[in-house]
C-alpha cells in the first residue's frame, strides 16, 4: 500500500486564499449562508485545479491593438456529478467555472449506525463515458459514499474520473484509492482521524446540515 503522502493522485490546494476559507468553512459559529457561500467558491477553485490538464488548441484573437496568438479548450465535456444532499453545495461553484457541464446525481447517505452508503438516487449524462467527471462532496470521511459514486460511474462507462471534496479523512483517501487506480482526489485538507462516530477529526461537522440548515 502507497504512502498516502507520496500518491501522485492525492491533489492538496494549498493555496493561502484556500486555506483561509477553509478556516471559516470549519467555525461552528458560521451560518448556513456564509457557508454555502465558501462551500461553492471552494469548489470552484478545486475545479480550477482538477481541469488543469486540459489541452488546448492555439488560435487567433483580434484583440482592440492587434491579432494575438491565443488559446481555446480543446472541447473537452464535463459532467459535474454531486452525492446528494451535501454535494449540491458545491456545484454552482464548478459551474461557474465550466458553465457548459452536465449535471448527474447520485443519492446516498450513511446508515447512521453501519455508516455503510444507502443508494436512493442515481441520474447521470448518457454519454457519461465521453466526458471528464469531476464528483463532487464535500466530506471524504470512511470513503464509503464516495467509493459507491466511483463504482456506478465506472459501471456506466466513465474514464476519467476526479473526485473533488473540501476536507479528506486519511482512512477515506486509502479506501477510495485503493478501491479505484485511476481515480484523482482533490481536497483542501487531509485531516487527522475519524471518531467513533465516522466523523472527521478536526473536520467541520455534518456538511448537509451545515449547507442546508437542517438538525
Ligand atoms: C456525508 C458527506 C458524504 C458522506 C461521507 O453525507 O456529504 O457523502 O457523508 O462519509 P463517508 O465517506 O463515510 O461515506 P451524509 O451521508 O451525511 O448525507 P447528506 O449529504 O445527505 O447529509
Ligand atoms: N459526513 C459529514 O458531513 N461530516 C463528517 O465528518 C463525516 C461524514
Amino acid at each position: 500500500m502507497q504512502n498516502l503522502a507520496d500518491d501522485p493522485r492525492i491533489h492538496v490546494i494549498d493555496h493561502p486564499m484556500v486555506q483561509h476559507k477553509l478556516t471559516i468553512l470549519r467555525d461552528k459559529n458560521t451560518g448556513s449562508k456564509k457557508f454555502r457561500e465558501l462551500a461553492r467558491e471552494l469548489a470552484m477553485f478545486e475545479a480550477y485545479e482538477a481541469t488543469r490538464h486540459f489541452e488546448l488548441t492555439e488560435t487567433t484573437v483580434e484583440t482592440p491593438i492587434c491579432e494575438a496568438r491565443s488559446y481555446t479548450l480543446k472541447g473537452k465535456k464535463v459532467a459535474i456529478i454531486p452525492i446528494l444532499r451535501a454535494g449540491l453545495g458545491m456545484v454552482e461553484g464548478v459551474v461557474d467555472l465550466i458553465p457548459a457541464a452536465r449535471v448527474g446525481h447520485i443519492g446516498l447517505y450513511r446508515d447512521p449506525t453501519t455508516h455503510q452508503p444507502v443508494t436512493y438516487y442515481c441520474k447521470l449524462p448518457s454519454d457519461i463515458s465521453e466526458r471528464e467527471v469531476l464528483i463532487v462532496d464535500p466530506m471524504l470521511a470512511t470513503g464509503g459514499s464516495a467509493s459507491a459514486a466511483i463504482g456506478y460511474l465506472r459501471e456506466a462507462g466513465a474514464r476519467s474520473v476526479r473526485l473533488l471534496v473540501i476536507i479528506a479523512a486519511p482512512e477515506g483517501l486509502r479506501v477510495v484509492l485503493d478501491a479505484d487506480p485511476d481515480v484523482e482526489v482533490f481536497t483542501c485538507c487531509i485531516d487527522d482521524h475519524l471518531n467513533e462516530n465516522a466523523y472527521i477529526v478536526p473536520g467541520l461537522g455534518d456538511a448537509g446540515d451545515r449547507i442546508f440548515g437542517t438538525r
